[in-house]
């Protein structure tokens, strides 16, 4: 084995030292978890017709391209099979085990399920969508996989899910204030406790590189660089339709976030500053000669991207979505 691999491994035993502690502060008992259901109408109550009507005629507030984003997060949340699947090979992390990190991915996953099973139940109520196109789409994304580019590195993937949970928080979070402003509650709140637990997930996966940075700063330098270099990933970048070529829904799909400023270029900026200042990069000392020039690569980064996106158009164009029928 080599030194770097059985660094991390050593890296990975020690952080699964600390899982229970861990879990605790970052993850919720699951008597204290909200569920779906707190959140939609109860179909066992007479009430139920009533409330759905009511559910569909704000729905009808949104604009077609909210209701595109609200549908692709969806399916991003969908697709947790792969997203657990991929977590589960990672370097240092045994599936069978009952503790440490297998436990951790199997309640992370489990506290993620509850996001798309809400999202997907909202959206069948919401009388807009066309459920089986949805479904098709999910269908495709998962079965097409996911590539973070992280590999089976611990590392890599912790810069991957630290990126990730935040831009998803970014993401929930926008479209909640989104609705609340066209007087959708139910639907912010939807939204917006999904968006929290983003949040929380998000300071798990930022708190287990800072523990890496402790042991091994040069060593996650160098995995930061190199996620950076091949740029993030989104979970959905393999969306597709009906008689479509991998990815080809995409592009429109992130147009559309673009438009509704829900997720957008500078938010993927403002994300690599906000974890290059959270773990303090720019100090980092004592790296070897390859990590400090990768140190200075991540450290200018933000600025050559703002020039980069300052320079991209956002095209207005609408796509006609089959998943949306009105
Ligand atoms: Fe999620
Ligand atoms: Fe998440």
């Amino acid at each position: 084995m080599n030194y770097a691999l059985s660094l991390r491994q050593e890296v990975m035993r020690t952080i699964e030292e600390s899982m229970d502690q861990l879990s605790n502060k970052y993850l919720r008992p699951i008597e204290e978890s909200w569920q779906p259901a707190d959140f939609l109408p109860d179909s066992q109550n007479e009430s139920f017709f009533e409330e759905v009507k009511d559910l569909q005629e704000l729905a009808r507030g949104m604009s077609y391209d909210l209701l595109t984003v609200l549908i692709g997060d969806t399916i991003t949340e969908e697709a947790l099979p792969n997203y657990e699947a991929w977590l589960m090979s990672i370097d240092g992390i045994d599936r069978t085990s009952e503790t440490g990190w297998g436990k951790w991915i199997r309640s992370w996953t489990a506290e993620e399920n509850r996001h798309g099973d809400l999202l997907n139940r909202y959206l069948y109520l919401s009388g807009r969508v066309d459920m089986r196109q949805l479904e098709i789409s999910t269908q495709y994304l998962i079965s097409d996989g996911f590539d973070t580019q992280a590999g089976t590195d611990p590392y890599n993937s912790f810069v991957f899910t630290s990126f990730q949970e935040l831009a998803t928080n970014i993401s929930h979070r926008r479209v909640a204030s989104e609705v609340k402003k066209l007087g959708d509650e139910r639907l912010g709140r939807i939204c917006g406790v999904i968006a929290a637990d983003e949040t929380r997930h998000a300071n798990a996966y930022k708190t287990f590189v800072s523990l890496i940075l402790e042991m091994d700063p040069s060593g996650l330098i160098l995995a930061f660089e190199e996620m950076m270099k091949k740029k993030i990933v989104m979970p959905a970048h393999k969306l597709r339709g009906t008689d479509e070529a991998i990815g080809n829904l995409f592009k429109e799909f992130s147009f559309a976030a673009q438009r509704t400023s829900v997720y957008t270029t500078q938010d993927y900026i403002e994300i690599l500053q906000s974890l290059l200042s959270e773990w303090d990069i720019g100090h980092l000392n004592e790296l070897t000669d390859e990590a400090e020039k990768a140190r200075d690569y991540l450290m200018a980064l933000p600025n050559r991207l703002e020039r980069i996106s300052s320079r991209m158009k956002i095209p207005q164009g609408q796509y006609s979505f089959k998943w949306i029928t009105r």
